[in-house]
């Protein structure tokens, strides 16, 4: 091993001193300016030329003209650095100074469709105070590039990185609103959807029209003999829509890999082509000021025969490859992986070397399955073995967003406390349905599997939290526990180590919207249930103490500033507790002096927690719980109503 690192470390650097002329040429006659340019990309280009040029080899090194692409590669970046906005290389200055400056507990991130929100970009900026109140730091506008007409999988069929969907605005627009939303403490955060475009895709049209080079983007197959022997180890992701991975494209008369939808064109990644091809919009989106690029459907990007083509090490390969070139040409920015597979294999997207940030999938699938079944042994067992990751990297912790709750958790985990992960699955299933009798929830299968009998759900925070049944019912006391149990995950969000990300229109318990039902593009997708349109209309109720959304929209922004001023909620720690009750999820979270313990309890009668347990934790004299500003002692135990949850520093 060591020997094979010293060859790659002397090759590295042979092949470096051979390109670094041929770049600098190629980037044109020279000036002062120009000089300092060049300065700060070579000297980042040679710190990080070594992983660069190593995972790039595994990938191509086998290509005969490896070394063409490698230096293709770099005369791009160069070329991009050089285009890069001063505003940007300023920012670049500062994040290098402080490269860990998201572990802040000011962090606060918001994710929202523009059209659905404010129609269009130019709507958008009328709604940045709006942000300000919330207290969001961090802005994702979910894919609002050029898409095909009719369905477009929510945006994530992109048929062109540069261009924005004409109803949305324009690439100006959206870069004039990056930097706005900088000036406001706000980094912009887009999609990266690198595993495949759509079929209309510059790319995918020249394929189509018999283009060799072009087909050589895509994996295209003459006959069904690969597809079919591939076919047997994939599974199906949208298995509503279409049974199998391939789609017969009629203009070629080919085979197509799509994993998602049929005119979603799976990459070729093992063309180093297409590598170069994706990093340069990389580049250009990270241009327009981009801040954090989420990397769609990351697990899928690498294929190879028997397989199941999620999660190849190659896959994890282009990550680091993709790292390493943002790295040397636009170094603030970030990644956040978006790999919605099993826990295991979430973790090692996450390192400073692939993605910084990730969605937590896992925390968000068990506090699902703790309301359900009002006990925490799940949640608490798995979040014990599985929160800590890198401590340069942070988790992006989430309720709901625009996808569906998949049950991701690890089956061993379940069987060491007695769950049949296959049976407690369907039991999830049939809650969140409604179909299990007492169940609370709204919500709606999503893409059963007849062969597995998998399914997913989908629905709002709200209706799957039982605010839609109980509102139906004109029940006080049913709507009350609604309320409680909106709450109490959005303090497990707000206090967890890692960004809270909350998906707009939760904020005022936005409930279940049927409407999609009647959109023929839609509605065979319900996940649409879940994607509606922000009720301003609502907006004016925000002053009436009296009506929920005000109750909601008061009492969220009230935890986020109370957040933003507790330093024990910074990132970078979260240990789970045991607390003795099966009912109550609780853990420490501690900075410098500070020490909170926060408790959560699942279910809707009051529980206690033993003095015995607290005396694990802590040896506090007193408690200040920071919700209610009341003060407790500590020496006999705890005792929590229904639904309650607490923040509560510890004093000597
Ligand atoms: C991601 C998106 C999802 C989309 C899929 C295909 O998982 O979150 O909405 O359907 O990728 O791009
Ligand atoms: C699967 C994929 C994930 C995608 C989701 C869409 O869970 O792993 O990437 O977001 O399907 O429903």
């Amino acid at each position: 091993m060591s020997d094979n690192n010293d060859w790659i470390s002397r090759h590295a650097e042979k092949t470096l001193t051979r390109l670094l002329p041929r770049v600098r040429a190629a980037m044109g006659p020279m000036d002062a300016k120009y000089d300092q340019v060049w300065e700060g990309f070579e000297q980042r280009l040679r710190e990080h030329w070594e992983r660069l040029f190593r995972v790039l080899l595994q990938l191509y090194g086998w290509q005969y003209d490896f070394f063409y692409h490698l230096e293709q590669i770099l005369v791009m970046a160069a070329r991009r650095w050089a285009d890069r906005p001063e505003y940007l290389k300023e920012l670049d200055w500062q994040r290098q100074a402080d490269p860990q400056w998201f572990q802040s507990q000011e962090m606060v991130g918001g994710v929202l469709y523009v059209d659905l929100f404010s129609r269009n970009l130019a709507g958008l900026h009328d709604h940045i105070s709006y942000f300000k109140t919330m207290g969001l730091t961090y802005l994702h506008l979910m894919p609002l590039f050029a898409v095909p007409h009719g369905n477009s999988d929510g945006g994530y069929a992109v048929s062109d990185y540069r261009a924005i969907n004409a109803d949305i605005g324009t690439m100006e627009e959206l870069s004039a609103l990056a930097r706005i939303l900088h000036d406001n403490g706000i980094s912009l955060v887009l999609d990266f959807v690198l595993n495949h475009t759509s079929d209309e895709h510059i790319w995918a049209r020249r394929a189509r029209g018999g283009d060799v080079d072009f087909q050589e983007y895509y994996l295209m197959f003459d006959d069904r003999t690969l597809p079919d022997q591939y076919q047997q180890h994939l599974r199906d992701i949208f298995p509503d829509s279409r049974r199998g991975c391939f789609t017969l494209d009629p203009e070629s008369g080919k085979w197509v890999w799509t994993t998602f939808n049929s005119f979603q064109w799976d990459l070729n990644y093992a063309n180093p082509l297409v590598f170069r091809a994706m990093a340069e919009e990389m580049l250009f989106l990270a241009n327009q000021g981009v801040q954090v690029l989420r990397l769609d459907a990351v697990a899928f990007t690498w294929k190879r025969l028997g397989t199941n083509c999620e999660n190849l090490p190659e896959a994890h390969m282009l990550v680091e490859a993709f790292n390493a070139v943002a790295k040397i040409a636009a170094p603030s920015l970030l990644f956040k992986s978006e790999a919605i597979v099993h826990p295991d294999e979430v973790i090692r997207y996450i390192h400073p070397d692939k993605c910084q940030l990730s969605y937590n999938p896992l925390l968000m699938a068990l506090l699902w399955e703790a309301l359900a079944t009002r006990e925490v042994r799940l949640l608490n067992s798995a979040m014990w073995k599985r929160a800590r990751i890198h401590p340069e990297c942070a988790w992006v912790n989430y309720l709901r967003c625009h996808d569906d709750i998949g049950w991701t958790f690890d089956d061993q985990d379940a069987m060491e406390l007695g769950i049949n992960a296959h049976d407690h699955r369907q039991f999830l299933n049939r809650f969140y349905t409604g179909e299990f009798p007492g169940s609370f929830a709204r919500g709606l299968p999503f893409q059963y599997n007849p062969d597995t009998g998998d399914r997913r759900i989908s629905g709002t925070l709200a209706s799957l939290a039982g605010l839609e049944a109980a509102l139906e019912q004109e029940d006080a006391a049913l709507i009350e526990a609604a309320v409680g149990r909106i709450n109490l995950l959005r303090s497990i969000m707000l206090s967890a180590g890692g960004i809270p990300l909350i998906y707009l229109g939760d904020e005022w318990g936005m409930l279940n919207d049927y409407t999609y039902l009647s959109d023929p593009a839609k509605a065979g997708d319900s996940r649409w249930v879940h994607r509606a349109r922000q009720r301003w209309e609502a907006r004016g109720d925000l002053t009436d103490a009296e009506v929920l959304e005000w109750r909601f929209f008061n009492e969220m922004t009230g935890l986020i500033r109370l957040r933003k001023q507790l330093p024990a909620l910074r990132n970078g720690n979260m240990e789970v507790i045991d607390t003795g009750n099966i009912h109550v999820f609780g853990f420490i979270r501690e900075f410098e002096n500070q020490k909170l313990l926060i408790v959560n309890n699942f279910s809707e009668t009051p529980q206690s927690i033993p003095q015995e347990q607290l005396n694990a934790v802590t040896s506090a004299t007193r408690f200040t719980d920071r919700i209610t500003e009341t003060t407790i002692s500590n020496g006999n135990g705890l005792r929590l109503e229904g639904y309650q949850f607490a923040w509560l520093e510890c004093s000597a």
